[in-house]
């Protein structure tokens, strides 16, 4: 099975996303959760994975869980350096516009994912598994180390990318170790802004760092996860396996479709970042481009816009982002609804 760490902000769609990496156990081998300020407080998204881990039956620290960075890289509160993590986000900024401020960036959704995080679900919160005491970015390491450009691990990101960004900026020898499949951006209409999707303008600066670390990179925008919908047969059959977990599962899409339908008008919510693990499952129920894509950085209207040179005319650097633009939908539900069924069964 493929290597792989989950860095996730969960989240509604991550706790689908980490239900498929730790049930997908002839595929993949999850090694690590690491997690990350981004549809909450990195207090809240640690706990969240947690729990979810706590609810599919997993011992304390089977699968390891660490915290990472607290806020964006370029967020005012990081200004004086305490620790490794301001440390290096203060060399980063001086890349960059330090002026650079935009509201967005930083700002939790809570018209998406509630006060929680995951509000829907009731997922105990007590006897959970304990903390890894270490960074992110620094387990990150400890278990890349371990791998080879032959032999090389997956890092699954489904939020914002500033683990990441901190992790190929501390660690660049490990860079060849690993392969990166992110859920971010958007090449038609935004989420968070018009033409910015949320995981890439809450922090554009980390997303910078990222696509021009030299990283192998598979993308998953939002044109894609927008035709991956959880629709009422597909809720009808999680509800059907009938446990507490499935309820709870199923409480995270009745909460996430109301959100959806206020904020945006779907009638039924789109599932974004499990279809980052699904590509890490099966490559080739996907249809991919090779192109270059860069980041706005700038303030103002286009902050955060993934650009991609489609045609490959006017960016004139090396493609960089494998960049998803199908994939077979109904494997993919196949597949989500299996690993739900064995989580359920734990
Ligand atoms: C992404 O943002 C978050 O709301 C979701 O968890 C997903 O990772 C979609 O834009
Ligand atoms: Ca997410």
């Amino acid at each position: 099975p493929t290597p792989v760490i989950l860095d996730c902000d969960p989240g509604h769609d991550d706790a689908f996303a980490i239900v498929l990496a730790a049930f997908s156990p002839e595929e993949l081998s999850l090694l690590a959760i690491t997690t990350v300020s981004g549809n909450q407080s990195l207090e809240k998204t640690t706990l969240n994975a947690l729990r979810i881990l706590h609810a599919c039956g997993f011992q304390e620290n089977s699968i390891p869980v660490a915290k990472g960075a607290s806020a964006p890289l370029m967020l005012p509160e990081l200004a004086q350096p305490k620790s490794q993590e301001e440390s290096i986000s203060l060399i980063v900024s001086t890349h960059y516009d330090t002026s650079y401020h935009q509201p967005l960036v930083g700002r939790h959704p809570v018209e998406v994912h509630g006060e929680s995080g995951m509000d829907g679900a009731e997922f105990p919160s007590t006897v959970i598994p304990k903390l890894d005491q270490r960074k992110a970015w620094n387990l990150m390491a400890d278990i890349v180390q371990l791998y080879s450009p032959e032999f090389p691990l997956t890092i699954i990101a489904t939020g914002p990318l500033t683990n990441i960004a901190l992790f190929v900026t501390l660690y660049p020898e490990l860079r060849r170790n690993i392969r990166i499949v992110f859920m971010g951006g958007t090449f038609e209409r935004g989420n968070i802004h018009p033409t910015a999707e949320f995981n890439i303008l809450h922090d554009p600066e980390a997303a910078h760092i990222v696509f021009h670390c030299g990283v192998s990179l598979t993308m998953v925008p939002l044109d894609l996860t927008h035709q991956v919908l959880v629709t009422q047969d597909i809720l009808g059959r999680i509800h059907a396996l009938n446990t507490p977990f499935a309820k709870n599962m199923a409480g995270l899409v009745e909460f996430f479709r109301n959100s959806y339908q206020k904020t945006f008008g779907f009638a039924s919510p789109p599932l974004h970042d499990p279809c980052a693990v699904a590509y890490v499952l099966d490559a080739s129920r996907f249809e991919t481009q090779l192109i270059r894509v860069e980041v706005e950085t700038g303030k103002g209207l286009c902050a955060g816009q993934t650009v991609g040179d489609f045609y490959g005319r006017y960016l004139r650097k090396p493609k960089n982002v494998n960049v998803v633009q199908k994939m077979d939908i109904e494997w993919f539900w196949h597949r989500m609804l299996q690993s739900l069924t064995k989580a359920n069964e734990q």
